[in-house]
């Protein structure tokens, strides 16, 4: 990977960074859009590809799944099974196993669980996790990490962040004996719940570490934390990873959440947010979000963002017809989709262009004052 900071804000830690990846340049701060399965809910890559989008994320728990390893091995890597030919980051696979699994046991190994297809008992270990995302062949890959839900506390969100550290390093050796160094970069995820002190300890193992990774994810948290305890341990992180890497925040979609996120330092993140809500007849915009589905839509040749660049706004696609159409018809939901993923961009593109200007904190207060003032 080769990373240039290009631009910093003089009042908050806001900055533009150039990232020069296997399948081409992403600028940064960006959203991430979540292609879970091997593709955006509702778009072909053609499409994504159009509106701009240059880093997408697929999971690497759900592919080892369905297709499996042989099929990608022999796909020659999910970028040619799935037709994405601009970059990807592989989530590695211990957030689902948590999320989607009741019946997920960790162990020092690695995450036991119940295969959703036979129920047989099925171990996902680092250097599984590491092996799997090799034959993805994603970008960017992601430690296996022991999470814990945000508001989990006790000693098991100690022993989570111990085992991160431990198993990034079993990661570390299964990436340095693969000789996939120089195609793919493998991230650290700092763990250690709502604790500073948990935190700071992390932070010191995974910085010593730093020769051994490209980049660092900040994790565990946007499960449903108080807001201002997410901000200080995303500012704590955020403060110490070092400037010449990347920092990305994992699970952050609310435009409001990526804003304070990227002038707290922060360069990458992702969520489902944007186009699951797209599918939910819910649409972003600078003034809030739209629900489509409201009987107020009736009648609204409007569309949902009159200076909005997308092709959903700019075809000329009436509020009226996504209200008609948003929760019976797949366009719909494709229109929406299609739209939220350009207001992210919009978004972060608005903060790069603001920091490269010199403007990053008025762009924040306009973007704040318009967000939450009245809606139109
Ligand atoms: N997605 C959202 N949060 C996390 C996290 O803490 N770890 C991983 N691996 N993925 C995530
Ligand atoms: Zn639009």
């Amino acid at each position: 990977m080769q990373f240039e900071v290009i631009a910093k804000c003089h009042t908050t830690r806001a900055r533009v960074c150039r990232m020069k990846l296997a399948h081409g340049v992403t600028m940064l701060p960006t959203f991430m859009p979540v292609a879970t399965q091997a593709a955006i809910k509702g778009l072909t890559p053609q499409q994504v590809e159009s509106l701009g989008i240059t880093l997408i994320l697929n999971n690497t728990y759900h592919l080892n799944l369905r297709p499996g390893i042989k099929v990608l091995d022999e796909a020659g890597g999910a970028h040619k099974f799935q037709g994405w030919n601009r970059n990807l980051l592989t989530d590695s696979g211990g957030f689902q196993l948590v999320s989607l699994s009741k019946f997920t046991k960790i162990t020092e190994d690695g995450a036991l669980f119940a295969s959703p297809f036979n129920g047989e008992p099925t171990m996902l270990t680092p250097e599984q996790s590491i092996s799997i995302q090799h034959s993805i062949g994603a970008d960017i890959i992601m430690q296996l990490d022991d999470v814990v839900s945000s508001l989990t506390v006790g000693p098991r969100v100690g022993e989570a962040m111990h085992r991160s550290v431990r198993w990034l390093d079993r990661c570390i050796e299964q990436h340095e004996k693969s000789g996939r160094k120089d195609k793919q970069n493998l991230f650290a995820i700092v763990q250690g719940g709502l604790d500073p002190a948990l935190r700071d300890l992390c932070l010191d193992a995974m910085i010593e570490r730093k020769d051994q990774v490209t980049g660092y994810a900040i994790g565990g948290l946007s499960g449903g934390e108080e807001k201002d305890v997410f901000w200080k341990i995303i500012k704590q992180c955020a403060d110490r990873l070092p400037s010449d890497r990347p920092r990305y925040s994992m699970g952050v979609g609310f435009a409001e959440d990526l804003l304070v996120c990227v002038a707290l330092g922060v360069d990458m993140a992702d969520c489902v947010f944007p186009t699951r809500t797209a599918r939910f007849g819910v649409a972003l915009t600078f003034k809030g979000p739209l629900n489509l589905k409201l009987g107020k839509h009736t009648k609204s040749m409007d569309p949902i963002d009159k200076s909005c660049p997308c092709p959903t706004c700019a075809s000329g696609m009436s509020r009226a017809v996504l209200h008609h159409i948003v929760t019976i018809e797949t366009a719909g939901a494709h229109a929406l989709t299609i739209h939220n993923l350009v207001f992210q961009a919009r978004v972060m593109g608005g903060a790069r262009d603001a920091i490269l200007e010199g403007r990053f904190p008025e762009y924040l207060r306009s973007f704040f004052f318009d967000y939450f003032g009245d809606t139109g």
